[in-house]
Parts: structure tokens; C-alpha cells; sequence
């Protein structure tokens, strides 16, 4: 299962990925806690050059779209693919909805292009659950206060509304994905919060996986399952047997 966390810079995305994921591994799940840009060596390298605020030239706006899909894409390679497949939770602060909101509503690149280019990135890889952390831009600001402003942070108050914007725009497009949590509450009833969705959505999932299970043994004759051992729950190729 792949969990993201979303929102404008200072809403509280960082602390609630890490109490989420400290809340799973409690739990006794392999619980992978990953940050975009970064994640990996190539693309904590890339972070640098994207958040670097000390550029001597503005980086372009493609570029910079560019920039964050190629970390993306060596994370989702490198690290995510690989805990997915194994069965790991996978936690992602920022993902592919953070470059909607903010290289296309905020920097204005068309968003036919960042579709295809997150798509590209993923690989087609869609969360299965995102919080987006809504805070007012003015108690962002305040919480941020001596936190130090990186590239993107040092941006205006309107870069930031269409950022808002764009998260917003997301959230009505996609309601069964993304769950809009009210950032202004305390970090302990925003965590119970979100808690209560993980463990419904982890609850769906097993139910699912229940289901799968049943049937086949139910049906008896399903073929291209194996019986025993080293059993891969390899879910759309049973689907697919149960509907042919
Ligand atoms: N619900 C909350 N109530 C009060 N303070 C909070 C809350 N959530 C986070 N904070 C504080 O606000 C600051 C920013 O939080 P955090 O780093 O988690 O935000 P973020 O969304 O990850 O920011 P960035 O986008 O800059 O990485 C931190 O000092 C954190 O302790
Ligand atoms: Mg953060």
C-alpha cells in the first residue's frame, strides 16, 4: 500500500508521515518511510539542485518539472516498486499531486504535460491513500518561522493560493483517494485522524485479500495457483482467472 502525505510547505506533512509510519511499525508492519524530492542517492542529489536556494540562475520552470520527475522516477524504481512488492506500507512525503499543485497551478506549466510526465515517472503508480494537510497559508507561514526557506518556500504569498488552489482543484477531483484533513487541529487529533483511514484502507485491503483467497478455494478449480508454500498474491492475474 502506498500512502502519501500532501500539502503546502509547513502544514504539518513531515511530522504526520513519521507518526504514521512510527505508528505501523509499532504495529508490526514493514513500514518504509520515503521524502520527494529524495529517497534515493541520485535523487537526494537531485533535491539539492531543486531546492538549493544559493542558484546563481533561475531555474526554468521545465527544468525544474523535469528535475522532480526524474527523482520520482528513480524512487519509484529503486525503492517503492521493490517495498510494494514485498508487502511493505510505503510512506510518501510528496508525491505526484505536489507537482499538479505546484509546477502546474503554481508555476502555470500546462497540466496535460505534468500528467504524462508524472505518469512516465510512476509508471502509471497511483496512491492508494493521500492526506492533504489543509492549513491557512498565514499559520503555515508562522510554523515555518526559523525553519529557513528553501528554493520553493522562498516563493510569494500568490504562488502560494494557486498552489492552495491546485490542492484543492485535486482533492474535489479525486475524493476517494484523497482525504482533506484540517491541518489547524492539534499534531495528536490530526494523528488519531488519520490512524482511523489507515487502519479502514489497511482493513479494506485485507478484506480484499480475503476475498481473493476464498474464492478460488471456494470455485476448487482455479488454475495457475499454486497450492503451497512460497505463495505470491499476485491479485489482477486471480481476478482475472475468476472473470474468464
Ligand atoms: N498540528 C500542528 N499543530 C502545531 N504545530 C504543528 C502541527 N503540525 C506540525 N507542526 C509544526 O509545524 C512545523 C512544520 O511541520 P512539518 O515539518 O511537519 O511540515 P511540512 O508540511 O513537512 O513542511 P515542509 O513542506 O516545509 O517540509 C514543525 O515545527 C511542526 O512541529
Ligand atoms: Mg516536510
Amino acid at each position: 500500500m502506498l500512502i502519501t502525505f500532501e500539502g503546502i510547505d509547513g502544514c504539518g506533512k513531515s511530522s504526520q508521515a513519521k507518526l504514521t509510519a512510527d505508528r505501523l511499525r509499532e504495529q508490526g508492519f514493514e513500514c518504509l518511510l520515503v521524502r520527494e524530492p529524495g529517497g534515493t542517492e541520485l535523487s537526494e542529489h537531485i533535491r539539492t539542485l531543486l531546492l538549493d536556494a544559493k542558484h546563481h540562475a533561475p531555474l526554468a520552470a521545465e527544468a525544474e518539472l523535469l528535475l522532480f520527475a526524474a527523482s520520482r522516477a528513480q524512487l519509484v524504481r529503486e525503492t517503492i516498486e521493490p517495498a510494494l512488492a514485498r508487502n511493505a506500507i510505503v510512506i510518501c512525503d510528496r508525491f505526484t499531486d505536489s507537482t499538479i499543485a505546484y509546477q502546474g497551478y503554481g508555476r502555470g506549466l500546462p497540466l496535460a504535460y505534468i500528467r504524462s510526465i508524472n505518469d512516465l515517472a510512476t509508471g502509471g503508480l497511483v496512491p492508494d491513500l493521500t492526506f492533504l494537510i489543509d492549513v491557512p497559508l498565514e499559520l503555515a507561514i508562522r510554523r515555518r518561522k526559523g525553519m529557513g526557506d528553501d528554493r520553493m518556500e522562498s516563493e510569494g504569498k500568490l504562488f502560494f493560493s494557486h498552489v492552495v488552489q491546485g490542492y484543492m482543484a485535486l482533492g474535489q477531483k479525486h475524493p476517494d483517494r484523497i482525504h482533506v484533513i484540517d491541518g489547524t487541529d492539534s499534531m495528536e487529533d490530526i494523528h488519531h485522524t488519520i490512524t482511523r483511514l489507515v487502519e479502514y484502507e489497511l482493513g479494506n485491503d485485507l478484506r480484499h485479500a480475503h476475498r481473493m483467497l476464498d474464492q478460488p478455494r471456494r470455485a476448487g478449480s482455479v488454475s495457475g495457483l499454486p497450492a503451497t508454500g512460497d505463495y505470491h498474491y499476485d491479485f489482477e492475474s486471480i481476478a482475472e482467472s475468476l472473470t474468464t
